[in-house]
């Protein structure tokens, strides 16, 4: 059979990665898929750039639109990345009968719900495993493995640059903005880094496996996001004093009233293996009612991983192009007529209405009655109390000089049972309102993860 014939919409070094190990594992990728793959068009506006990655076999073009039209091409992948042009191709290639393979987990997240209705009104499929976990099979293992399960939680470190940020902040004691410049003169993270950082990235990828895993369709307007920038390396060790590491976590979490969908720092229990995860390397924890707790690790971006998932489903479409398109596996799992009645059932929860335990740290003045008045606060809110520790201010001049008349100053670290968000909000505003509390309090979430 002659090979499948695939064009490329942006050839960055994800791209790249895409024609090295296409080429290099040709043979054995061709036995699994039943005929061969080839990428043997490619639109980039650098056309110069573009030739000298794909040689002479490929022809190379600067219009996207150029490749929609080639009769011979059934697979457009799609690699040029956000939600501008990126979405009018993916919508023009589906228009014109094409499969849609991408990375593009921005537009997915954002405009999901156009796209696979559009994709299934064609019969035609759109395959996105590299958007979320890059090299990670989080899809797959989502919306087919775990197929059995009804899933309760997924906890994710779905952000590398974020993850090398904490990994590194942690390991040399430093704070967020010296470890960001770092990362970026190493190229860990990108020149505008404000989507890593911000959360909003991991957001994305978030609310995709919220989809896959709930039967609810994408809603990246209902997430709370929330990134590390406020992160200081002070909060960090009183963390790994209480046994805790600090995690940027995309958490996906189903309870009998609706959805939790949210992204921020997180302390995780030291002993966790995904508390483990450090560098760039991603990890996604799923808990699922059949299969118990399951792990999946590996690398999240990059030229070859993110190519090992663009090929995989090159290789699935491959499979199943010729199949009734009822017979496919749906795009988000549960057929699309389902997600009315899971909407009304399972809403996206505000986040004062998320229940979580709590990590504060309040820079208090260090005089009797303090502690009594904080806690008196958190007893009168209901919120209950389950450790405490006082480390002595370092970063305050002259603290405990001889002659010194300032008053002396300490951080009260005071780790919570589960709340309510809204409450917490409250009892958080009325502490901050004693005069002896006298820096903005510090308030991370804490998940057990057990
Ligand atoms: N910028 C992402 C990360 C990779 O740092 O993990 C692509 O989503």
């Amino acid at each position: 059979m002659k090979p499948i014939q695939a064009g490329l919409l942006g050839i960055g070094v994800v791209g790249a990665g895409t024609f090295q190990v296409l080429a290099r594992n040709q043979e054995e990728i061709q036995r699994r898929a039943g005929r061969g793959i080839v990428i043997t068009m490619v639109a980039d506006l650098n056309v110069e750039r573009a030739r000298s990655l794909v040689g002479p076999d490929v022809a190379v073009v600067s219009d996207a639109r150029a490749v929609i039209a080639n009769p011979d091409i059934d697979i457009v992948i799609e690699l040029i990345g956000g939600y501008g042009i990126a979405k009018t191709l993916v919508l023009e290639a589906i228009a014109a009968g094409k499969h849609v393979v991408t990375a593009n987990k921005a537009l997915l997240a954002v405009h999901g719900t156009e796209i696979f209705a559009a994709a299934s009104a064609k019969g035609v499929m759109v395959a996105f495993e590299a958007a979320v976990a890059g090299g990670i099979p989080i899809i797959k293992a989502l919306r087919e493995g775990l197929t059995a399960n009804r899933i309760q939680w997924i906890a994710g470190i779905i952000n590398g640059t974020t993850n090398f940020i904490l990994s590194e902040m942690r390991d040399k004691g430093l704070d967020f903005g010296v470890v960001l410049k770092e990362a970026q003169r190493l190229g860990y993270a990108e020149a505008d880094p404000t989507f890593d950082i911000e959360g909003v990235d991991a957001a994305h990828k978030a609310t995709i496996m919220s989809a896959i895993a709930f039967g609810i369709p994408v809603q990246f307007n209902k997430a709370y996001v929330e990134g590390i920038t406020k992160l200081v390396a002070s909060d960090i060790r009183y963390a790994e004093q209480l046994g805790y590491r600090i995690k940027l976590l995309g958490i996906v979490k189903r309870r009998p009233d609706g959805i939790e969908l949210r992204v921020h720092p997180c302390l995780v229990p030291a002993k966790r293996l995904i508390a483990n995860v450090e560098g760039a390397m991603n990890a996604v924890m799923v808990q699922g009612d059949a299969v118990g707790t399951t792990l999946y690790y590996g690398k999240g971006a990059g030229a070859e991983p993110t190519a090992s998932a663009v090929i995989a489903d090159l290789v699935d479409v491959t499979r199943l192009h010729t199949a009734d398109a009822a017979q496919r596996v749906p795009h988000l799992a549960f057929q699309p007529n389902t997600f009315d009645k899971a909407m009304h059932s399972l809403p996206v929860l505000p986040m004062g209405e998320v229940v979580t335990s709590y990590y504060l740290r309040l820079r208090v003045a260090d005089e009797a009655g303090v502690l009594a008045r904080v806690t008196g606060i958190l007893a009168d809110a209901g919120i209950s109390i389950g450790a405490v520790l006082q480390r002595e201010a370092e970063d305050v001049a002259g603290q405990g000089a001889e002659g010194s008349s300032a008053v002396p100053q300490t951080d009260l670290i005071i780790l919570t049972h589960d709340c309510a968000e809204a409450r917490m909000d409250g009892a958080i505003a009325r502490m901050q309102e004693l005069t002896t509390v006298l820096q903005p309090i510090i308030r991370i979430r804490k998940e057990e993860l057990a």
